[in-house]
């Protein structure tokens, strides 16, 4: 990490805001003061601004039992009213919601009238299947409109909706419908990925076999199936539904019912440090104040003549927060992708933003420095004039990329917003506003009106300016998780001991302040890997490759990636018998195919070494810092505190 600060200081590219589009620029530099006098009145102006109350909150922040906070308690609202009915009310219903681009070429444009029809019409279904307030329902879905319809419809009659990743194996989604008691799965036959049919039903089928014992397939009552793939699938009679069977005849006619506030809207797996995900659950009047106030101000939404593409999938919650709530609450018209950029050819991104003049254009550092790898003549041969702001999110953004992606994607023009926050967070934290901020290439910079954020050392003191520590949040904010489903104590503990006597959020990342407080982040301090933008825990991949009849021993470690940011590596001990009768090279392509099984493709290391031994402390934990240099081709580290001190020249030997 001491040469990405070294490098880091020696950025100081500044790109001041361009006077016309500040002049039209949705955020006011007045956000900041008026946050600044009164965070809770900022929030309360935003949330009656932004968003339809049915019954009008009187209270805006409860944090009498901390860390679980209760933001407009006493309003009620329906989250899916907010992002449908209440644009065609308004007269908007022609309007486009979605420009769906499916990868085999198949276009759609849904509007606001359509979608809403579409949710009615899915929300009478879900009632009839028994699905109520408070049930939860898994989603295992493509990028189509049917998933943008099924997450709302879901949110529409008080029911909570947990999204699985189409890229996850059966066994991710079986534990993840498991832990939530899912009562319903909507899912597809298959979506297109590269050229191909990805099927998404079989490994639903897989998911909710019966092993015995309780599983999902004790709560689980039907699976409702989008048809896009066209592939053939097994059907279980009297589980299985068609979509087209049921929602198309179902009544249109459907109110939305308002619920309190702080009603749970979803629940997101994300990784931690142990090999258990933690379901991430996110309430409706906070979480959609936020999610609207950062998607109109941060990227400059003017929703009568803007085309906004996010790139991410609905399976992460940048596509919950900036594909489906953030947009719609704000009534945007926005391109929906279903596809890889590669497909058919390098460049199909950019025509998509030919296609549809993308105006604003938000994406991973990951994706940028693939296609500046791909070249510049490829995004040079269309037409991206429409473009007028650009975002990333997921991992830092180094300043090469940054540079890249406003030259050769931004006509050398665009603002650039880099967007820190978390699965946890819920929507955007630290960024530049377009307009107000000058922006410095590689730096997230401030923290957003409302959001109280530093950078502290072990024991919670400011490190001030010019110095690096980790990131906390030290007041509560509205889009804040409120736990982890069914496990309290996991989520004081995890996030709300390391600063106790704060009462500080910690987020897990380092961080720096430059000179001008401005924060540049350094990646995670835990054992929590970015790949690609996608969080992986080591040690939910390290009990992966243990649950392999070859392996002894498993250490897994996030090594720097050119092109990822991180990649998986895996140090492996193998049992003495399958190293007799196979080859190391074999058994060590196996064990990443297992892994991609097991977990999903995402978690695939990129490099499984077999070793004979690992490097431990005399009290035998693992030390991944000496694995990591070993992995990253450096020289290794100090290793006095090791039990064999022997025992990195052995590996570093069998490595090479
Ligand atoms: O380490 C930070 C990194 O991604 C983590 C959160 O991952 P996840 O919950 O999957 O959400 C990703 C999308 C919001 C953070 O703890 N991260 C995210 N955005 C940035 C970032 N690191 C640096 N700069 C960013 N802009």
């Amino acid at each position: 990490m001491s040469s990405q600060i070294d490098h880091l200081l020696d950025e100081n590219r500044r790109f001041a805001p361009d006077p016309a589009f500040a002049a039209n620029a949705v955020a006011k530099p007045e956000l900041y003061e008026r946050a600044k006098a009164d965070r809770e009145g900022f929030w309360a102006d935003q949330s009656r601004e932004l968003l339809d109350w049915s019954t009008p909150f009187t209270e805006v922040l409860d944090w009498s039992n901390p860390p679980f906070a209760k933001w407009f308690a006493d309003g009620s609202l329906n989250v899916a009213y907010n992002c449908l009915d209440r644009h065609v009310e308004a007269g908007n219903g022609d309007r486009v919601a979605l420009y769906f681009e499916g990868e085999p070429g198949d276009s759609r444009a849904v509007t606001y009238a359509e979608l809403t029809d579409e949710v009615k019409r899915l929300a009478n279904v879900l009632t009839d299947l028994g699905i109520g307030e408070g049930d939860r329902v898994a989603l295992y879905l493509p990028m189509i409109p049917e998933a943008v319809a099924s997450m709302l419809a879901v949110a529409r009659i008080g029911a909570v909706h947990s999204v699985v990743f189409g890229g996850f194996s059966a066994d991710s989604l079986r534990s993840r419908i498991d832990d939530a008691g899912a009562k319903l799965v909507i899912t597809a036959d298959g979506g297109y990925r590269k050229g191909n049919v990805s099927p998404l039903k079989p490994a639903v089928d897989q998911a909710l076999e019966d092993r015995g014992g309780l599983g999902p397939q004790a709560t689980v009552e039907h699976v409702l199936v989008v048809k896009r793939g066209g592939n053939d699938i097994d059907w279980v009679e009297d589980r299985d539904i068609w979509y087209h069977d049921v929602v198309p005849q179902a009544s249109a006619e459907h109110t939305a019912q308002a619920f309190p506030a702080e009603t749970p809207l979803f629940i997101l797996y994300t990784s931690g440090t142990t090999g258990k995900p933690k379901g991430i659950l996110h309430t409706s009047g906070g979480y959609l104040t936020q999610a609207a106030f950062t998607h109109r101000n941060v990227f400059d939404l003017h929703p009568e003549s803007d085309v906004y593409w996010c790139t991410a999938d609905i399976g992460w919650i940048t596509g919950h927060s900036y594909v489906v709530y953030g947009p719609l609450a704000n009534g945007a018209t926005q391109v929906l992708y279903e596809g890889t950029p590669e497909f058919p050819a390098p460049g199909r991104w950019w025509d998509v933003i030919e296609k549809y003049k993308v105006t604003i254009f938000y994406t991973a550092p990951t994706a940028i420095r693939g296609f500046m790898k791909q070249g510049r003549q490829i995004p040079q041969a269309r037409d991206l004039s429409s473009l007028r702001l650009l975002g990333s999110v997921g991992e830092p953004i180094n300043p090469e990329a940054w540079i890249w992606y406003r030259e050769v994607i931004g006509a050398g023009k665009t603002p650039i917003v880099d967007t820190w926050w978390q699965t946890e967070t819920g929507a955007i934290m630290v960024s530049a506003l377009p307009g107000i901020t000058e922006t410095k290439p590689g730096s997230a910079q401030v923290a957003l009106p409302g959001i109280s954020i530093d950078v502290v050392d072990e024991k919670g003191e400011q490190v001030g300016n010019g110095n690096g520590g980790l990131l906390v949040i030290t007041e509560p904010w509205p889009s804040m998780l409120r736990g982890i489903w069914g496990d309290p104590d996991r989520f004081v503990e995890t996030y709300w001991s390391m600063f106790q006597d704060n009462g500080y959020y910690f987020a897990g990342d380092g961080a720096r302040l430059d000179e001008d407080g401005d924060i540049w982040f350094l990646g995670r301090v835990d054992d929590v890997m970015n790949v690609s933008g996608h969080r992986l825990s080591t040690a939910e991949i390290e009990s992966a490759l243990v649950a392999h009849e070859a392996t002894a021993e498993a250490a897994v470690v996030g090594a720097s990636d050119e092109t990822t940011g991180q990649a998986v590596v895996a140090f492996v001990i193998l049992k003495e018998s399958f190293l007799r009768e196979n080859s190391a090279e074999g058994l060590a392509n196996d064990l990443r195919a297992w892994v991609g099984q097991q977990i999903g493709p995402i978690a695939r290391p990129r490099d499984v070494y077999i070793v004979g031994e690992l490097p431990k402390t005399r009290s035998g934990k693992i030390m991944r810092r000496l694995l990591r240099d070993v992995a990253e081709g450096r020289e290794v580290g100090d290793t006095t505190t090791l039990a064999d001190t022997a025992v990195m020249s052995v590996i570093s030997a069998q490595v090479r």
